[in-house]
């Protein structure tokens, strides 16, 4: 076998020989796609070691704390970028020039509206309806709308699509805001992206003033959320993607994914966390609680699947949002005070410097949001705008080149075969 290859030796000796792939950063793959001619699948709950794909976008070293979007370092773009920037970058491989970069957003701008359908299926929520379930069916009916016609072999269509998602995210995140709050559709406005969304949330008339520096922290809470590789929803929008699906209701399987508390619910559940704590006196004992098996409590906002050392991301969102707090004039605020005397206390720990639990970044994303005025249960809501450009970009990645229909195997464990049994037979 050419190349560098991998040796399996099973059944008393006998070996398979399977071709490695080679990673241009981080890992190399061992091919396994011919195992099953040999009579063995792979078995990795939670897909700890394998790779589902191939792809140019993003990278992480969760050792070294890298975060690479097509190579440029997440703090250099939350810092020096902006996030229409980003999100050409992630959809196109390249940072766009002067003239892409207004063409880009002109045409984003130009997506600012949502279907009369959708805006109005808004109205039909309960007004405690949970704004991540609003998400979820209002980009499912981006989909009933979006259908007719969608071609996603033509690039024309899917780079479209790309755009009309990353325009109409915020309008459906922003309504997930007023509706509770009995608030007529936002006025349409020229803003930029960040101010867009904060006007069309908060604006309840023409004397609404977005503030520059609020502005600045959403963009860059949108650009640290915008991908992450194959996480577990980005991984459920290509796995619904891949069955050919309409890429917004793919996009709506990723945003149900992400409203889970081991995912996007973090910030949520940072803040409830918080809440449940109370008292900076009470830290230790919720401290303790993290690290008894027999309690279920966890630190929310700490450890990482990936990132083993530090969350590079969580680095820039701790100085946004002490900037945000600053500006504000919050910065006495009880819970970001707690949040860092838990920071102080875990960090200095045993159990989590051997277990190598550091704060990620839905830590201070929560107390910045919450800070700016966005209810703890829109958190996630802005996780999902922000990751956005990330789904679209890998479902585009994916059907833009030959691809498989996602089926994972199964390591089967019931019954044997047997026979029906009728029901009076059976006691
Ligand atoms: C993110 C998360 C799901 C990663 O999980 P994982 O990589 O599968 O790690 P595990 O669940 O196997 O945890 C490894 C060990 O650390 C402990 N641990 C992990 N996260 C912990 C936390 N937040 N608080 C306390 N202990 C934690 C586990 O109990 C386990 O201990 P053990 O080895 O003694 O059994 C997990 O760290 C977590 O639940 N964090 C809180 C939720 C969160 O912030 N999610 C947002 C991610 S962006």
């Amino acid at each position: 076998m050419a190349g560098k290859h991998a040796k399996l030796c099973v059944d008393g000796g006998r070996v398979i020989e399977l071709p490695v792939l080679e990673a241009s950063l981080g890992n190399d793959v061992i091919d396994i796609g011919t195992l099953t001619n040999e009579g063995y699948f792979t078995y990795d709950p939670g897909f700890v070691s394998t790779a589902a794909c191939d792809s140019d976008i993003t990278y992480i070293d969760g050792d070294a704390g890298t975060l690479l979007h097509r190579g440029y370092p997440i703090e250099q773009l939350a810092e020096q970028s902006d996030f229409l920037e980003l999100c050409h970058l992630l959809l196109n491989g390249e940072l766009p020039t002067p003239s892409e970069k207004d063409a880009f957003a002109a045409a984003v701008a130009e997506e600012r509206h949502l279907p009369e359908s959708v805006a109005e299926m808004v109205s039909r929520f309960s007004p405690g309806a949970h704004p991540m379930g609003m998400m979820t069916a209002l980009t499912g009916a981006l989909a009933a709308e979006y259908h007719d016609g969608l071609d996603i072999t033509e690039e024309t269509h899917r780079l479209a699509t790309a755009i009309r998602l990353i325009a109409k995210m915020p309008l459906l995140a922003a309504l997930t805001y007023r509706h509770p709050k009995g608030l007529p559709p936002p006025p349409r406005q020229d803003l930029g992206y960040a101010g867009h969304f904060l006007h069309a949330t908060f604006a309840e008339d023409e004397s609404y003033e977005v503030n520059p520096v609020i502005a600045r922290a959403m963009n860059r809470i949108f650009m640290l959320h915008a991908d992450h590789e194959q996480n577990a929803s980005t991984s459920t929008v290509r796995l619904a993607g891949s069955t050919g699906t309409n890429p917004y209701s793919a996009i709506a399987a990723g945003i149900a994914a992400l409203w889970g508390p081991a995912h996007g619910g973090a910030n949520e559940a940072v803040l409830n966390m918080l809440d449940e704590i109370g008292r900076p006196d009470n830290i230790d004992k919720y401290v303790a609680r993290a690290k008894d098996k027999d309690d279920p409590f966890r630190i929310m906002g700490f450890g990482h699947r990936v990132y083993k050392n530090r969350d590079p991301r969580a680095t820039v969102m701790r100085r946004t949002c002490h900037e945000v707090l600053a500006e504000l004039g919050v910065a006495n605020d009880h819970l970001l005070q707690m949040a860092q005397r838990l920071e102080e206390i875990a960090l200095q720990d045993e159990f989590f410097i051997e277990r190598r639990l550091y704060p990620n970044v839905d830590f201070y994303s929560g107390i910045t949001l919450k800070a700016v005025g966005i209810p703890t249960e829109m958190f996630t809501v802005i996780f999902a705008t922000g990751r956005t450009p990330g789904w679209i970009a890998h479902w585009r990645e994916m059907v833009s080149a030959p691809y498989k229909i996602g089926r994972p195997r199964q390591l089967y464990r019931g019954q044997t075969a047997r026979n029906y049994v009728s029901l009076e037979e059976r006691d």
